[in-house]
């Protein structure tokens, strides 16, 4: 039993934008932080339209896109939060930052809430010290993209993660209609150990000219029946957050294999991140 009707996000890009409009389609109250004021009014403004398509598409009924809406708030205040069940930390992949908010987290809930992450790869036991005696509530509540149609939630306990914690969180992730999976605490979990050594590799099959990048996708696509290749998913998650992602292994597992291709870092250092810029390996107008 999870005892959540208040779900506190923190950082409204990509993943909290995602996260916050299945939880209000799921029946939740939203609260929705971030620092800017023009990523919450993007994310005001994709909601809308996002839940208009499915009215649209027929899956959903005007009425509860409507209500869905309405339980959706938007605020740059943290302590706009602090009445909220549970809260789920959403911003950049920065353990810094992440520990930060989590010391903060420990202070605004004291009544047994839920710390999450959807951290794709920091340590939780890591992002858990700086919430001292609260250790045991911070759990990893790892989201997929787009959240909207990824059933997955990667569920990972730290080492303090309490029974209950991981319990409630379990329930909270099928009550919003997902399919949640456990895993312990290693840098990467399952998912991104897995996955983004191959987009590691895909970068370096590009850079040493072994096929350009279309057909490096086109191979992975056509030949292992993967859904999208591995350079445009890299694209699709963020140039910046692969290479993020890539240091936490490398650094956390401590294997050379595991650094990020040059040529991942220095489309990074010129500005192209994937999608959400408009350009990264593949150009993505509008
Ligand atoms: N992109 C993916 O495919 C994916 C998948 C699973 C998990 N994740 C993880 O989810 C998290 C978010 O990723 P994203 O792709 O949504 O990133 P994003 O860059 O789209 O969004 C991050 C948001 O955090 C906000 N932010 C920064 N500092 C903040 C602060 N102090 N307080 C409140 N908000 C703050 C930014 O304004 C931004 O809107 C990261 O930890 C990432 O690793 C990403």
């Amino acid at each position: 039993m999870h005892n959540v009707k208040k779900i506190g996000i923190v950082g409204a890009g990509q993943m909290g934008g995602g996260i916050a409009q299945v939880g209000a389609v799921s029946g939740f109250e939203i609260r929705l932080q971030d620092t800017s004021a023009g990523v919450l009014d993007t994310c005001r403004g994709s909601h809308k339209k996002r839940l208009g398509r499915l009215v649209e598409k027929g899956t959903l009924s005007q009425d509860d896109a409507d209500a869905a809406l309405d339980r959706l708030t938007y605020t740059e205040r943290l302590d706009d939060l602090a009445d909220c069940d549970i809260v789920i930390e959403a911003v950049i992949e920065d353990a810094a930052l992440k520990k930060e908010l989590f010391q903060k987290f420990a202070a605004m809930f004291t009544h047994g809430q839920i710390l999450a992450t959807n951290t794709s790869s920091i340590s939780i036991t890591q992002i858990a010290t700086a919430a001292g005696d609260a250790a045991d509530r911070v759990i990893g509540m790892h989201f997929f993209n787009p959240v909207p149609v990824m059933k997955l939630v990667e569920v990972i306990k730290g080492l303090a993660t309490s029974q209950d914690t991981t319990s409630r969180t379990l329930a909270l992730a099928e009550a919003m209609g997902k399919t949640p999976v456990p895993a312990n605490d290693r840098a990467g979990f399952v998912s991104n150990r897995v996955l983004m050594p191959m987009i590691n590799e895909a970068f370096y099959a590009w850079m040493e000219g072994v096929a350009e990048p279309a057909h490096i996708d086109q191979i992975m696509t056509l030949g292992m029946a993967h859904p999208m290749g591995p350079l445009r998913l890299a694209d699709f998650i963020g140039l910046d957050t692969c290479v993020h992602i890539m240091d936490v292994l490398a650094d956390g597992l401590n294997r050379e294999h595991y650094r990020a291709c040059p040529l991942l870092k220095q489309l990074v250092t010129a500005g192209r991140l994937g999608d959400k810029a408009g350009r990264g390996v593949f150009d993505h107008p509008g």
